[in-house]
C-alpha cells in the first residue's frame, strides 16, 4: 500500500489505548480455542505464555495497519509459526470491538469516581455553607432569598444522575461480541459464553452481525459525558457571573491575571470547561454521523469512532477534576449577596403570598399590588403597600410586612422540600451521601470484578 494511503488507513497510534485490552481478548479467545479442541495443550500454553509477556509492551506500527496486526507480529517474533494460530476463528472486527469494550468499561469506571470526587467537594462546600445567605437568579436577574448550599446541592443531583446515565452505559457495554469472527463465526465450536465471562464481561451480544457492527454502546457513552459536560458548563457560567457580581471568589490557582490590567482576576478555568464541554458533544455528533446510513456489518469507517470515545474521557476526567478543586477553594461573599438581595427585593415573592394568605386576596391580585407599589415606590415599597391595602379596607401589620421583606430570614420562613432551608439541605446532603455512598460499591464491585479477570488470565497456571 501507499505511505500516505498506509497512514491514513491505520489505526495505530489510536490503538495504543487498546494496546493491552487486545492481549486479554487473544489470551480468552486462545483458551476458547483450546477448550473447543482446536488447538494442543502445548501450543496453548506457548500461546498464553507469549502473551503474558506481551503485556509489558509491544511496538505498534502505522505500518502494520493496527495493533491487531502489529501484535501478531510480534508474537510471531517471540514463539515463532503457532503465533498464527491465534487469528483462528478470529477477526479483527470482533477482537476489536471486543477490546474497545474491556478498555472502555474500565475508563468508565475512571470518570465515574471522578464524578464522585467532584459530588464529593460540592457536599462538603455546601455543608458549610448550609447558612450561608445567597441568591437565586432567574434570567441572571435577582430571584429569591437562598444559600450557598441550596445553589451548590442542586448541581450534586445533576451530577448524580450523569452517574446513572454512566452505569447505563457502563452495561450497556459490558456485554462480549467475542466469537462472532468476521461477522457469521466460524467452523470451530468456540464457546462465545466461556469467552465472554473469561474477559469478565456479563453477557454476549447474541448476533454475530451486530456484534461487530455495533457502536451504541459508545454512544451511550459519549452521551453520559456530554450530559456531565453541559452541566460542568452550567456550573462553570455560574461560576463566572457569580464572580463578576462579587457573590464568589476562587483561589488564586484558578484565576489568572490580565497581561495588561494588573486588577483583574479573571476566571480562566472555569471559562474552558464551560467551552470544552462543546467538544465532547461534537465527539457524540461526529461517532453517530460516521455511523449513520453505514451498512452492516463492519466497514473500515468505524475505526474513525473509537479515538472520540478516548478523547471525550480524557477531556472530561480533566473537567471534572479541575472543578472539584475549583469547588473546594470557593469563598462566598455573603455581605455581597446580601446587598444584592435587598437591592434586588428578592422578597417580593414572599410579601405578595403572605397578603394573600393573611387578607384573602388572590394571588394574581396580591403579585399586582406588590408589582405596583415596587414601581411607585422602589425600596421603601413596603410603606405603599400599606397605603394601597389601607384604600382596600385591610389595616396591615407593618411590623409583619417588614419582617415579611427581610430577605436574611427569608430563608429559614421557606421549608419548601428540596429548598434553602438549613434542614433541607442537610435532609439533602444525607440522601446525596445514601447515593454516593451506592455508586461507590458498583466501583468497588466492578473494579475489583475486572482485576481479578485480568489476574486469573495471566496466572491460571495455563503453562
Ligand atoms: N483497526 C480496525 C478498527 O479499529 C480493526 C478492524 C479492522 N478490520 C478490517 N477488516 N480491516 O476498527
Amino acid at each position: 500500500m501507499d505511505d500516505l494511503a498506509l497512514r491514513i488507513t491505520s489505526s495505530a497510534e489510536a490503538d495504543r489505548r487498546i494496546q493491552n485490552a487486545v492481549v486479554y481478548v487473544n489470551m480468552a479467545h486462545v483458551v476458547g480455542l483450546y477448550n473447543a479442541g482446536a488447538i494442543s495443550h502445548e501450543v496453548m500454553s506457548k500461546l498464553m505464555q507469549g502473551l503474558s509477556n506481551e503485556l509489558s509492551g509491544y511496538p505498534i506500527s502505522y505500518q502494520d495497519e493496527d495493533v491487531h496486526m502489529s501484535l501478531e507480529k510480534d508474537l510471531a517474533l517471540k514463539v515463532g509459526l503457532e503465533a498464527g494460530f491465534i487469528g483462528l476463528a478470529k477477526s479483527r472486527n470482533d477482537q476489536v470491538a471486543t477490546a474497545i469494550r474491556l478498555q472502555l468499561r474500565q475508563e468508565l469506571l475512571g470518570v465515574m469516581e471522578n464524578v464522585l470526587s467532584l459530588i464529593e467537594a460540592i457536599t462538603g462546600k455546601a455543608s458549610e455553607s448550609i447558612r450561608t445567605f445567597f441568591l437565586t437568579f432567574t434570567h441572571l436577574q435577582p430571584a429569591q432569598a437562598s444559600t450557598g448550599a441550596h445553589w451548590l446541592l442542586s448541581y450534586a443531583w445533576s451530577f448524580l444522575r450523569d452517574l446513572e446515565r454512566l452505569k447505563l452505559a457502563y452495561q450497556m457495554t459490558d456485554i462480549s461480541p467475542l466469537g462472532s469472527a468476521a461477522s457469521a463465526g466460524s467452523i470451530v465450536q468456540v464457546d462465545r459464553y466461556f469467552e465472554a465471562e473469561a474477559l469478565g464481561f456479563s453477557g454476549i451480544v447474541e448476533n454475530t452481525i451486530d456484534a461487530v457492527s455495533a457502536r451504541d454502546f459508545i454512544f451511550d457513552s459519549i452521551y453520559a459525558m456530554s450530559s456531565a459536560a453541559v452541566n460542568l458548563s452550567r456550573l462553570s457560567a455560574d461560576i463566572v457571573a457569580y464572580m463578576a457580581l462579587g457573590l464568589i471568589d476562587l483561589d488564586d490557582r484558578y484565576v489568572s491575571t490580565s497581561s495588561l490590567m494588573p486588577q483583574k482576576r479573571n476566571p480562566v478555568v472555569a471559562e474552558i470547561v464551560r467551552a470544552k464541554s462543546a467538544n465532547i458533544m461534537s465527539n457524540l455528533l461526529s461517532a453517530m454521523e460516521i455511523a449513520r446510513g453505514l451498512n452492516l456489518s463492519y466497514n473500515l469507517d468505524l475505526q474513525e469512532i473509537t479515538p472520540k470515545v478516548w478523547a471525550s474521557v480524557d477531556e472530561i476526567n480533566d473537567m471534572l477534576r479541575v472543578t472539584a478543586l475549583m469547588i473546594r477553594g470557593l469563598k462566598f461573599n455573603e455581605d455581597r449577596a446580601k446587598e444584592i438581595a435587598i437591592k434586588g427585593l428578592v422578597t417580593a415573592s414572599d410579601v405578595a403570598e403572605y397578603i394573600s394568605i393573611k387578607y384573602g386576596i388572590a394571588f394574581r391580585e396580591a403579585h399586582h399590588m406588590v408589582g405596583e407599589a415596587v414601581r411607585t415606590c422602589g425600596e421603601s415599597y413596603i410603606n405603599c403597600l400599606i397605603e394601597s391595602l389601607k384604600s382596600m379596607g385591610i389595616n396591615a401589620d407593618a411590623e409583619e410586612l417588614s419582617k415579611m421583606a427581610d430577605p436574611i430570614s427569608s430563608v429559614e420562613r421557606r421549608s419548601t422540600t428540596g429548598g434553602p432551608h438549613p434542614r433541607e439541605s442537610l435532609r439533602q446532603i444525607s440522601a446525596i451521601e445514601l447515593k454516593v455512598k451506592e455508586f461507590e460499591d458498583f466501583l468497588e464491585l466492578n473494579s475489583r470484578k475486572i482485576e481479578k479477570t485480568y489476574q486469573s488470565l495471566i496466572n491460571r497456571g495455563w503453562y
